[in-house]
């Protein structure tokens, strides 16, 4: 059997901690997140290395679907341990390979400092390369979801952005989203927490009802 890696990697983020605080050196100046797109969400994502096709494409998927962040009021942050030169170089050879432009801020992460604060060197899978993370992160800087994916399996944009919504659509109209939930679609009315409650629940009047406990409603996106 294949021995472990044992290599000291700082504790893992959790949902619902404070994002932790960095300096970082990126594509686009300097960056202190304590600082850093005050009143917005952060979607905070690594990939493994500059220069290689699932980055690149994942990269580009990001790149081209900015807008959709924009209109969600998030800014993208990316992360590899590259050096700065390294990111400059890829991001200005996609744009000429592909006319997609990485127009976003990329850590160069050359000390692994974020990376090791975030969780993303997970040695077993590389001592060298994050991991493809993504981390929500709220305008109030909690880390609200974190998705983790190895080295060689991409991620999917439409569930990162589905993701991103329903958490603000959750927090907008104190709802949880059932699986598979996409926008338009009918939303859970939290269950009950009292008798009273779970009476409303019994004698209310609800879009869908399975029972008390399971009861959807429309909403007013
Ligand atoms: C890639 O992006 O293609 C990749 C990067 C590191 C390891 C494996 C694949």
């Amino acid at each position: 059997m294949e021995q472990e890696m044992n290599i000291t990697v700082n504790q893992m983020p959790r949902i619902g901690d404070t994002a932790p605080d960095f300096e970082a050196v990126t594509t686009k100046g300097p960056v202190k997140l304590s600082e850093y797109a005050k009143d917005k969400w952060i979607v905070l994502f690594s990939h493994p290395a500059d220069f290689t096709p699932v980055c690149t494409t994942e990269m580009s998927g990001f790149a081209t679907r900015k807008s959709e962040f924009d209109a969600l009021n998030t800014e993208l942050m990316g992360l590899s341990i590259d050096s700065i030169h390294a990111h400059l170089a890829w991001v200005n050879n996609v744009r000429e390979n592909t006319g997609v432009y990485f127009d976003f801020p990329i850590i160069a992460d050359i000390d692994m400092n974020v990376s090791k604060l975030y969780g993303m060197l997970q040695p077993n899978e590389s001592e060298t390369a994050a991991v493809r993370a993504v981390f929500f992160i709220d305008p109030a800087k909690k880390i609200r979801l974190i998705m983790y994916y190895p080295l060689n399996v991409g991620r999917n944009m439409d569930e990162i952005l589905r993701a991103l919504y329903a958490l603000q659509v959750s927090d907008k109209q104190g709802v949880a989203l059932p699986l598979d939930w996409n926008k338009g679609q009918l939303a859970i009315v939290p269950p009950p927490k009292t008798l009273d409650e779970m009476q409303e629940r019994i004698d209310g009047d609800f879009d869908e009802k399975v029972d008390f406990y399971l009861v959807k409603k429309k909403l007013n996106e």
